[in-house]
């Protein structure tokens, strides 16, 4: 279900588009569902449905490429009334619905494939939860130890509010059952709305059975209604997977400030740093270090390798027992080999540097091949676009460019080339020897500075 407003958001996007660790709330429920279906018999004939309905275009938009199908909810008449949206694409096939809420994110796979076990196709199955304070949510009614009703929090007597054991929004249930219940619901109630939650009683006076199966914890079912919500949701995320990095030996320097917005593969001994802010799918090798204030996306980091504090990383390959930073960048297409150095507010984009290369300060290297042990000077770029198109720079091996170079691209410097300091270089340099580029020296005897015309009678002499 991710029809809903999400009026206190207050936001123009659709309140299951905004993200949590990088990824849509309503992306983590959809991830949850799909790994369910991996390894089951039915894979194949299971169908996940979305019921969009606030900012449907954009809801159905985000989640194209999922394989989902979408029933779309107009108006949105409550829980029932969106199920009711989605019989005609439930599938007979199916023994077992299982029923989301798209602004719910954390539900675990474990806990939504126990809940689909309980249901067995033959079961209505509820995922319950025991709050200390459940205003607002639907409440438990029990006949001894059988559940025979949920009330609705609006809809509750005084002696009802008092129970703590509440539904969570989630359930599973017989498909077959499931529509012919939800098509037979009224809207009699303290919010004229169709309450999904009113085939409780539907289903005990069918004689199906009705079970409760408890949440394992309490971040599984806390939904998203407000940025603050949304915050402590995503710290909630962080320190789960702060603490999953710990267990597996990782350590940190704070567990509450990392964050992972996407997938951190980690060696052993890797030390982290704090603030550091890890995007996409990033793999860290043994004994690898990541200074303080890191941001690093969808890239790969060698055994050994140091990257000191305020680096910026996206795109790229770092070679084992390599040095970055403190303020590099590394853009997409940064391939750095072993031991290289990378220093300060050095820019490295598309390009290769051989085993030993060093650019310690301020410089640029973009489309660039650049060999092993070479030396490249502060202050040096490589000029690579011509306003039209990119030119490769190539730099044989052991070359060692001065400090304040140009290297107009597309150009090639010679294994062992020097090039002298502050030079233009516009055609290839030669191997073996030194290339300088730029005005001679000189110094004219007898110069002398101007000297401002003295103002008339502005002075005492
Ligand atoms: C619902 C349950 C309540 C439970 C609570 C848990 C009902 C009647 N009540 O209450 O027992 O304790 O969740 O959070 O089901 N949605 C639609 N279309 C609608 C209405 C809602 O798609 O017309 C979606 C929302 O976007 C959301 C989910 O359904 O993802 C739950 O809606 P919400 O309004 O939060 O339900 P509650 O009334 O809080
Ligand atoms: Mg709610």
């Amino acid at each position: 279900m991710a029809a809903g407003k999400g009026t206190r958001m207050k936001s123009a996007a659709p309140k299951v588009l905004h993200r949590l660790a990088g990824r849509s709330l309503l992306q983590h429920v959809l991830d949850a569902a799909a790994a369910l279906r991996v390894g089951t018999d039915q894979a194949s004939a299971n169908r996940t449905v979305v019921i969009t309905g606030h900012g449907a275009d954009a809801v159905e938009a985000a989640c194209a490429g999922s394989g989902a199908c979408f029933a779309r909810q107009m108006p949105q008449l409550g829980t029932g009334h969106a199920v009711q949206q989605a019989v005609p694409l439930l599938l007979d096939a199916n023994p077992t619905t299982l029923i989301l809420n798209g602004d719910v994110p954390l539900i675990r796979t474990t806990t939504a494939a126990a809940l689909v076990a309980a249901c067995g196709g033959t079961r209505l199955a509820l995922l319950t939860i025991d709050l200390a304070d459940a205003t607002g949510y639907g409440r438990i009614l029990r006949e001894g130890d059988a559940v025979h009703a949920i009330v609705e929090h609006k809809d509750a007597s005084a002696a009802q509010r008092s129970i703590g054991e509440v539904y969570t929004g989630m359930m599973a249930a017989p498909t077959a059952l499931l529509k012919r219940w939800v098509m037979a619901l009224g809207n009699d109630n303290a919010q004229r709305e169709y309450y999904l939650t009113d085939i409780v009683a539907m289903a005990v006076a069918d004689g199906v059975p009705v079970v409760a199966s408890p949440a394992p914890q309490e971040t599984e079912v806390l939904g998203v209604n407000s940025p603050v919500q949304l915050a402590d949701l995503e710290r909630r995320y962080q320190l789960q997977q702060a603490h999953a990095l710990m267990e597996a030996g990782v350590r940190l320097a704070d567990p509450a400030r990392l964050d992972v917005r996407g997938t951190l593969h980690c060696g052993s001994d890797v030390e982290i740093d704090i603030n550091a802010v890890f995007d996409g799918t990033v793999t860290l090798g043994d004994g690898v270090r990541i200074g303080a204030n890191c941001v690093i996306r969808d890239a790969q980091i060698g055994a050994g390798a140091v990257i000191h504090p305020f680096t910026h990383i996206e795109g790229a390959v770092v070679g084992s027992a390599a040095l970055v930073g403190p303020f590099a960048r590394l853009r997409p297409g940064a391939e750095l080999g072993a031991e290289v150095h990378i220093g300060n507010f050095v820019e490295v984009k598309n390009s290769t540097l051989a085993r030993g290369a060093k650019a310690n300060h301020l410089s640029y290297l973009g489309d660039a091949t650049v060999g092993e042990r070479v030396n490249y000077g502060a202050g040096s770029i490589t000029a690579n676009y011509d306003g039209a198109n990119k030119h490769r720079t190539v730099i044989g091996n052991d070359v060692h460019v001065g400090s304040n170079c140009v290297l107009v691209a597309p150009v090639t410097l010679g294994d062992g080339a020097t090039i002298g300091g502050g030079s233009t270089i516009a055609k290839d340099a030669p191997a073996g020897q030194l290339t300088v580029a730029r005005a001679r020296q000189a110094t004219l005897p007898g110069w002398q500075r101007p000297k401002k015309a003295a103002k008339a009678g502005s002075t005492a002499d």
